[in-house]
């Protein structure tokens, strides 16, 4: 046999090497008489990751897909035309925006209420076929009682999907199923990545019907999470809990921090009441002092220890303006519907020494207090 054909053909036989973690299957495609077959369907990598979740939040079953985006546009695939979706007012600005303009295609019908406010519940009817939330939500930190919208739209229509997007909470503080959603998805580019440099999302239920539309609506759609993506996820997962308690630590304190001083008008940090959301950390927004506002290039360009741009929920702490940033694809009146002005600031908080980031903070609003005087 030629050398070029038994050098395509070479193999080593791997069988007994047992290596002490799973290593990266960058393999499309496997023998005709593996479980897992093509990896648009599944691979070792990705169902580990999955698997790792799954047990994290307590779930029945995971679906790891391409991004959180892909995995809120899944959920959507469960519509129907003609149904109505109901949609918390505080979302992020994507997810709002690929629902309203799916809702246009499709012809459903879109109600956009305050969940937060018990009388939201009123605005549900029996057409009501999906609620699609996050708490604490994106912008302003508001909380949804999951388990009371969930009772009052099934009440009216058994039917209904109740889909939290848990991104924010995570995981580790709060499990959306056991308080009656049947979806629970995340962005695990956030906190489950904690480093920036991956991409993911991830459908979590104890529905075998849900699981088994969400696997379909992957493979045909082909938004299957890339086996390096799964790999490099499942390794950060190793340290998701060390680091969300030392997010939790920091955010609480720079909470405390922030409220005393002069140039913050409002501080938004989550009602953490032990039950459904039993703890949180990383992200926190305030306002700045009216006379203010302008200032915010100058504000961030003194800080030196956040970065800026849409990244969070890293080992580095970030600035953004979610006016300009995060709900930039939101129309003014959509934002002032919101409540969402220039003067609302978000912080993330990294795995920094705290002291550093409150000298940080209080210098870069000091200076542009003083710029302003
Ligand atoms: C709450 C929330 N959900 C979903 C997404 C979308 O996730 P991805 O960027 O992984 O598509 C984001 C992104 O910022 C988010 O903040």
């Amino acid at each position: 046999m030629d050398s070029i054909t038994r050098a395509l053909h070479a193999r080593v036989d791997d069988t007994h090497a047992k290596p002490a973690v799973t290593p990266l299957y960058q393999a499309s495609a496997f023998e005709a008489s593996s479980p897992f077959f093509y990896t648009r369907k599944s691979n070792p990598n990705i169902a580990e990751f999955e698997e790792t979740v799954r047990t994290l939040e307590g779930a029945r079953h995971g679906v790891a897909v391409s991004t959180g985006m892909a995995a809120i546009r899944v959920c959507l695939d469960q519509l129907r035309p003609g149904d109505e979706i109901v949609v918390n007012s505080y979302v992020y600005g994507c997810s709002f925006k690929l629902i309203q303009r799916l809702a246009a295609r499709m012809g459903w019908s879109l109600k956009v209420v305050d969940l937060s406010e018990p009388s939201s519940l009123k605005q549900f009817t029996p057409k009501t076929r999906m609620l699609f939330f996050e708490t604490p939500t994106n912008p302003f930190l508001k909380t949804v009682d999951i388990r009371a919208v969930s009772s009052a739209v099934k009440a009216l229509n058994p039917e209904a999907l109740v889909v939290v997007d848990n991104t924010w909470a995570t995981s580790l503080f709060q499990h959306p199923l056991e308080h009656g959603a049947d979806i629970s998805l995340h962005s695990a580019t956030k906190f489950f990545s904690g480093h920036s440099d991956v991409m993911g999302g991830i459908l979590l239920t104890d529905r075998d019907d849900l699981e088994e539309a969400c696997r379909a609506e992957r493979f045909y759609s082909g938004a299957v999470l890339a086996p390096h993506s799964a790999w490099l996820l499942r390794r950060s997962l190793q340290t998701f809990s060390l680091r969300m308690e030392h997010h939790q630590q920091s955010t609480k304190e720079m909470a405390r921090f922030l409220r005393d001083l002069p140039q913050v008008t409002r501080v938004y940090y989550p009602e953490v009441d032990g039950h459904q959301l039993m703890g949180y950390g990383g992200i926190i927004f305030f306002d700045l002092r009216k006379d203010l506002v302008g200032r915010y290039p100058d504000f961030i360009a003194r800080l030196e220890l956040f970065g800026t741009g849409t990244g969070m929920a890293c080992v580095t702490s970030m600035v953004a303006q979610p006016y300009t940033g995060s709900h930039a694809s939101m129309n003014d009146e959509e934002k002032a519907q919101m409540g969402l002005d220039r003067g609302t600031v978000r912080l993330c908080f990294g795995l920094e020494r705290l002291i550093d980031l409150q000298k940080d903070v209080k210098a870069a609003l000091e200076h542009i207090d003083m710029q302003q005087r």
